[in-house]
């Protein structure tokens, strides 16, 4: 992205809503019940989904804050049968050698309750796949580097708008981070300013899916919140 720097020009944001405290009671809860609604999944259906809904999540992810306002991610959407077939052989490569790597001992083991393995049939199954890309730094109108400031963070908040508008649209994904994911950023095309931070199959759940019961199991409230 190209950036002139701007002075300050104060302007009223578009949607100020007034809502009644109770009003805000239910939305929130509604919103908690439905948000907890969620689970990552890892079977697919093949069933169709239209880019227009992939489209409107995209654009809510674009939606979020960032540092600065430098918005440092790209989403590349992907829904060609080849260009996945790519994905999943590179992917099940470094799956494959992460899960023979006795130096990982600790980490499969906190793996194992998910009942996860190399092998990753959701990178075809699925009919959208979005690889999420950090930019690391971008580029000035006269060609030199400019910084981005909390990449991480931004493309985190980013990530997690993405995977509430899909969900809220009906869509099931699965967050997958093959390790190390160079391999996306060949196949996809990207620039060196570009890092793949992780890939979301999206689509709709098989039929018999079932989930891990370990990731129902969320910490008590009261250990991740402190209210002073
Ligand atoms: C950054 C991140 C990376 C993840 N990587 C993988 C992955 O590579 N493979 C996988 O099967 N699940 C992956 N997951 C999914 C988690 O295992 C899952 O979110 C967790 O078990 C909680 O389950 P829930 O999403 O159903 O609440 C990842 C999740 C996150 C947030």
């Amino acid at each position: 992205m190209k950036t002139k720097n701007k002075s300050y020009q104060p302007v009223s944001p578009d949607n100020q809503k007034l809502i009644s405290n109770s009003d805000m009671e239910l939305i929130s809860k509604q919103h908690l019940l439905e948000m907890q609604s969620r689970h990552t999944i890892r079977d697919f259906s093949d069933r169709k989904v239209s880019y227009s809904i992939i489209e409107n999540c995209l654009r809510t992810a674009c939606s979020a804050p960032s540092g600065a306002n430098l918005q440092p991610w790209h989403f590349s959407v992907i829904s060609s049968p080849s260009v996945k077939s790519q994905i999943r052989k590179a992917a099940e490569i470094e799956e494959q050698k992460f899960y023979n790597d006795i130096k990982k001992d600790e980490w499969l083991t906190a793996l194992e309750p998910f009942g996860t393995h190399p092998s990753k049939p959701h990178l075809e199954v699925a009919p959208w796949l979005i690889v999420v890309f950090s930019e690391r730094y971008g580029e000035l109108e006269d060609g030199t580097k400019r910084k981005n400031y909390y990449v991480p963070e931004s493309v985190g908040i980013a990530t997690g708008f993405l995977i509430s508008a899909l969900h809220l649209s009906g869509l099931s994904c699965l967050t997958h981070t093959p390790n190390p994911m160079g391999f996306l950023s060949k196949i996809c095309n990207r620039p060196s300013s570009n890092k793949a931070s992780l890939i979301l199959a999206v689509g709709h759940a098989a039929e018999d899916v079932k989930i891990p019961l370990a990731s129902t199991v969320k910490k008590p409230f009261k250990e991740v919140v402190s209210v002073f």
